[in-house]
């Protein structure tokens, strides 16, 4: 049988620190030697960040839920065939900033698509690769949104703000999403309160991760 390596993934609304407890993590394992594959979703593979680009275009107000659902899949199946898997299979860590429990929240319980549906697409774009931890950051929207508005205004990127703009129901349905999915399966989805400061949360993170690399 090959060596498996063992895939992390960071989940949560907008703003509540993934990509900056990400880096820490990374930093971590890195300094004490491991060979990590860190990539994001959507983004990640080259395919992947042009894909990006539409998704996060907050011009792109006319996207229909369904085609923007088909290319974050489609986004993902690159990641899995293209990076994911065969770094798996050569025993390294992989972690993700987002992953299908991003889907899950935003396109299942934001946008109403079901279920049953994004698990049916999972399954053709990412076939049996799953994160073996998922650390979920969790945060009321409101704070979540201020940080990240926060971050937009001191950063000179492009814009990615399209998911930001939604609507305060739209956030309030992800973070439901959230904490049922990690309600239904609470040794994969591991719940850390993202409003303590940034040290704390690392130290939870950690915690979690430690065990397992
Ligand atoms: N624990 C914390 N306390 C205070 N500020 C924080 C904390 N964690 C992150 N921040 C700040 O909040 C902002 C958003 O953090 P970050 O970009 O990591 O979030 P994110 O979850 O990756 O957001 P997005 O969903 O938009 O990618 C950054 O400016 C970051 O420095
Ligand atoms: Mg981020």
């Amino acid at each position: 049988m090959t060596k498996r390596g063992f895939f992390v993934s960071f989940e949560g609304g907008d703003g509540c620190g993934k990509t900056t407890q990400m880096r820490l993590l990374l930093e971590r394992l890195r300094s004490q030697g491991k060979d990590v594959l860190e990539t994001a979703e959507p983004g990640g593979t080259p395919i992947g960040r042009q894909i990006r680009r539409i998704l996060l275009d907050s011009a792109n107000d006319a996207l229909s839920p369904r085609a923007e659902m088909l290319l974050y899949f489609a986004c993902r199946a690159q990641n899995v065939d293209e990076w994911i898997r065969p770094a798996l299979a050569a025993g390294r860590i992989v972690v993700s900033d987002r992953f299908t429990d991003s889907t899950l929240a935003y396109q299942g319980e934001g946008r109403g698509l079901t279920a049953e549906l994004v698990r049916e697409l999972h399954a053709i774009a990412c076939q049996e690769i799953l994160p073996d931890l998922t650390i979920y950051l969790d945060i009321d929207y409101r704070t979540g949104l201020a940080r990240a508005r926060a971050r937009n205004a001191e950063q000179d990127g492009p814009d990615e703000s399209r998911m930001e703009a939604q609507a305060e129901e739209f956030h309030e349905r992800v973070r439901r999403g959230y904490l049922a999915l990690a309600a239904a399966e609470p040794e994969r989805i591991r719940t850390i309160d993202a409003r303590q400061s940034l040290e704390a949360v690392a130290a939870a993170i950690w915690a979690e991760v430690q065990p397992h690399v």
